[in-house]
């Protein structure tokens, strides 16, 4: 039988954009395999924090890199994140590894170490794989078959991640996603930034179902050649 050949995806954009739901559920229907590259920095952040590292000492940082064996699970259904073993999918999510994450991800050894962590994952997804981030269209894949860009207002991604965050109030949601973003998009090491090559979509106003068409549509396009 004639395999179809993989099909990377790099989806990128702020938090609050709807890149988790979105990217899970385009790779669910294509049968595709998902990567949260958030979730990768968050649990290097993780391990910082709980071995006692300097979060305000790049060079500490930098030189503990290299010691957290990070596993993704890439089912998109059902993805996972262990730290040398250890379920870390609900610690990483906690507002002190939020609060802390774009200062450990800014650190160049951080990225390198992520990033190749990244590639040898999606070249290894048979199917092809979404993978979803800040600098996945720029950085890490810039050879991605369909390169998405999601934005959304301020407004709308803090009322989103409130949601999620169930009931936290969304002035100080704002102000937080605002910093991180501030943060995440002016680091010196792969920003958060657009590809040129980049398909943009604005979800303000759209419902998840329809951004998930919007991306299935454009994947499928993409696949038959147009
Ligand atoms: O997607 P998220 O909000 O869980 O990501 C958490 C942080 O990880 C984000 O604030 C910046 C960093 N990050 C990054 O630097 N590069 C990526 N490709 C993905 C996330």
């Amino acid at each position: 039988m004639e395999s179809a050949t993989p099909v990377i995806v790099a989806i990128d954009g702020p938090a609050g954009t709807g890149k988790s739901s979105t990217s899970k559920a385009v790779a669910a229907q294509l049968g595709l395999s998902y990567l949260d590259t958030g979730a990768q920095y968050r649990a290097i952040t993780w391990w910082m924090v709980s071995n006692g590292i300097d979060i305000g000492d790049p060079s500490a940082i930098a030189a503990a890199a290299g010691k957290p064996e990070i596993v993704s699970g890439t089912d998109p259904q059902g993805p996972t994140i262990t730290v040398d073993g250890v379920d870390v999918a609900a610690p990483i999510r906690t507002q002190e590894v939020s609060s802390k994450v774009s200062a450990v991800s800014a650190v160049p050894e951080v990225r390198a170490r992520i990033t190749e962590l990244q590639r040898s994952i999606a070249a290894s997804a048979e199917q092809g794989i979404v993978v979803e981030g800040r600098d996945i269209g720029t950085t890490v894949l810039p050879d991605a078959d369909l390169k998405i860009f999601l934005t959304a207002s301020p407004e709308a991604r803090a009322a989103r991640r409130s949601g999620e965050l169930k009931g936290s109030d969304v002035h100080s949601t704002r102000e937080a996603l605002i910093k991180r973003d501030a943060a995440d998009s002016s680091r010196k090491t792969s920003p958060l930034a657009k590809a040129d090559d980049a398909v943009e979509v604005d979800t303000t106003e759209l419902t998840l179902a329809q951004v998930i068409e919007c991306v299935v549509t454009l994947v499928e396009e993409k696949r038959a050649g147009k």
